[in-house]
């Protein structure tokens, strides 16, 4: 059924468990990227997005003293009683809610705009929120650029695995996702008036850290796959548990990063 409501609710408890996976995953990943447009002490950020604490308090610790960092959500409950003098939350609808401060000196997202069906007003809110000069970083999904989700199926395990992402996929799709966003990135953010735009990617082929990641996705969702018609509970169930065992080649979809900063004076 399509939808444009966020799948991955944060109200349920796998939530906070996706937070901490995702941190495990792609933090050193996302914190080399905004080591590389030199955060200084008395920075301003908006975490967009945030959904756990890891990256407002990795990027406090970057712009301290002196800075802030706003981390903001649809649904703040995990970064409730984080917020310390340095990172405020809000809650804020990047889709249809104005960004919550401007001349923000970086703006960061990552797996957030994939989400939302309105993504590309969101990504030109977002630039408008920055100061002249100051630097955007999305990081999101494509999930089409890797042919197969397990790049290496061997057997019936691993083909289990990728019926499994695939109607993971099929969901995400209806609740208005957009698989290719990744690769799009670049060219909409120079659409948006953006400057010195790059990109790369980085993904997982074979990480024990993706094990949590793949069974709190599975876990949440597990209702809505079995709805679906083509896999029974017990074939979800099979699958977390071959995750758990670590017998599955873990790999996750490639994570583009693309950044590009305001034109220092317009
Ligand atoms: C997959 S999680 C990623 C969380 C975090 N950015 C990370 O990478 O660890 C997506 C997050 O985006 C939030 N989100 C989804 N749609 C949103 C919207 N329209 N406005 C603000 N946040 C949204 C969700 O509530 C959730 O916390």
């Amino acid at each position: 059924m399509a939808t444009d409501a966020y799948l991955l609710d944060n109200r349920a408890a796998e939530a906070e468990l996706r937070f901490a996976a995702l941190g495990a995953v792609f933090d050193e990943v996302t914190l080399r990227h905004v080591d590389a447009l030199g955060p200084a002490p008395g920075w301003r950020c908006w975490a967009v997005g945030a959904g756990g604490p890891s990256i407002p308090d990795a990027l406090a610790a970057r712009v301290a003293p002196g800075g802030l960092v706003v981390a903001t959500d649809l649904d703040t409950r995990w970064l409730a009683g984080r917020a310390g003098g340095d990172v405020e939350v809000v809650q804020q609808d990047v889709a249809r809610d104005d960004p919550p401060g401007a001349g923000f000196d970086l703006v960061h997202a990552r797996l957030v705009l994939s989400h939302v069906v309105a993504r590309e007003e969101a990504l030109t809110r977002m630039v408008s929120a920055l100061r002249p000069g100051g630097w955007l970083l999305v990081e999101d999904y494509d999930v089409l650029l890797l042919q197969w989700p397990s790049p290496d199926e061997d057997g019936p395990e691993q083909r289990l695995a990728d019926t499994v992402k695939g109607e993971f996929r099929a969901l995400l799709r209806e609740h208005g996702a957009d698989p290719r966003f990744g690769r799009r990135l670049p060219r909409l953010m120079r659409a948006a008036g953006l400057v010195d735009v790059q990109a790369d990617a980085y993904f997982a082929v074979a990480l024990p850290t993706v094990a949590a990641l793949d069974q709190a996705n599975a876990r949440q969702i597990r209702d809505e796959i079995v709805q679906r018609g083509h896999l029974s509970a017990e074939d979800v169930d099979a699958y977390i548990a071959l995750v758990a065992d670590g017998r599955l080649d873990l790999t996750t979809p490639p994570l583009v990063s693309a950044w590009g900063r305001r034109p220092p004076e317009d």
